[in-house]
């Protein structure tokens, strides 16, 4: 063989060993690209050796191309494990950098919860529906005449003024009346007595739960819309022993078994006697303290036998049939139950309040 044809095998067998030296400390993708290019690129150092082949004898070539070709052969396997390598570490990366952790708690979706008025209207609705009342709503927009005419308040009674009343239809402009008189928010949920009543013959057996409109100012006791449930029981021979039975029964339902109740004499025009009622203060056991204002007694509601003129006004014989009637305000319930001092917090939306009755 040739001095020149051995040379060029010695040259191929140094240059695989210094390749393969040198992937050996390749460790990222644009090094391992710059060895390719270097030795098996169209003008690297292989393609530079395999060029010279054609200087050799021919009888030469074929070894010295047999070389020259597993020398190309075990270059390009080298590389392909080493791209795999590349792929695989840094596949192994990429999961070491993302790894979530599956067994870290889950966030805790914010619950929403019942707002304590609505809470409270439950109860009060509930504790009614148990003693067999039936449950009714009625429009928020009333006439005049469901308002006030057919409950027996007279025309010049205050509640009537301005200063109570939303009118929709200007009061004092009877070119605006409808059939029943203006057209208003109704003060309170009594309108439904009459409006039930109308509608159905004895025994009436109803809870009026529902939305109400005052114009007055805003303080701690008082709000210009609110809540109240009214109530009322007509029949043959009812009588004031109901009243107090039904209304007993009410606030021991809400307030605890061991409530005591009193009764006295109040004043509404639709009833006759009329009363209020009032349970022992819950905290001092009637001893006297700041819920109570120091009496030992709560009003929680007004009530009283349905008057003989509202009987009359839907066509009801007073001769034959008596009633009770009554009315509560929600609000002012949940704050007796709850202790809360100032009506505004339940409408101010503040999650910290809010947040209290879970
Ligand atoms: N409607 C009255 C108010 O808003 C509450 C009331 C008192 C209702 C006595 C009644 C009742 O049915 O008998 O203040």
């Amino acid at each position: 063989m040739t001095v020149q044809a051995t040379a060029l095998i010695e040259q191929l067998t140094a240059l695989r060993e210094r390749a393969l030296q040198e992937l050996a400390g390749v460790h990222d993708a644009a090094a391992l690209e710059q060895w390719r290019v270097e030795y098996l690129g169209r003008r690297g150092r292989l393609a530079e050796l395999m060029r010279s082949l054609g200087q050799l004898l021919p009888e030469e070539r074929p070894q010295a191309g047999r070389v020259a070709n597993e020398v190309k052969e075990a270059l390009e396997q080298a590389h392909a494990a080493k791209t795999r390598e590349l792929e695989r570490r840094a596949l192994q990366e990429a999961l070491e950098r993302e790894r979530i952790d599956v067994t870290l708690p889950g966030r805790r979706p914010p619950l929403g919860q019942v707002h304590p008025v609505t809470r409270t209207l439950r109860e009060i609705v509930q504790a009614f529906q148990l003693m067999g009342f039936q449950v009714v709503e009625g429009p928020e927009v009333e006439w005049d005449y469901y308002n006030f005419e057919a409950l027996n308040i007279p025309p010049d009674h205050p509640a009537r003024d301005m200063w109570d009343t939303f009118y929709i239809t200007d009061p004092h402009d009877r070119a605006a009346h409808g059939p029943r008189g203006p057209m208003l928010l109704r003060t309170h949920t009594s309108p439904m007595q009459i409006r039930v009543m109308e509608q159905t013959r004895p025994p009436v057996r109803v809870i009026v739960p529902g939305r109400v409109y005052r114009y007055e100012a805003t303080d701690a006791t008082h709000e210009s819309e609110f809540y109240q449930v009214e109530g009322l029981a007509v029949d043959r021979h009812i009588t004031m022993a109901d009243l107090k039975g039904v209304l007993t029964e009410f606030a021991r339902l809400l307030f605890g078994a061991e409530r005591r109740v009193r009764f006295y004499c109040s004043y509404f025009p639709f009833v006759e006697p009329g009363v209020e009622v009032a349970i022992d203060c819950y905290q001092c056991r009637g001893a006297g303290c700041r819920l109570c204002s120091h009496t030992g007694w709560l009003e929680i509601l007004g009530a009283g036998m349905v008057h003989p003129n509202v009987l009359a006004a839907v066509n009801y014989d007073p001769q034959e049939y008596t009633g009770f009637a009554f009315g509560m305000g929600v609000e002012r319930i949940a704050m007796l139950k709850y202790g809360v001092d100032d009506i505004r917090l339940f409408y101010a939306n503040d999650l910290r309040f809010l947040r209290q009755f879970r």
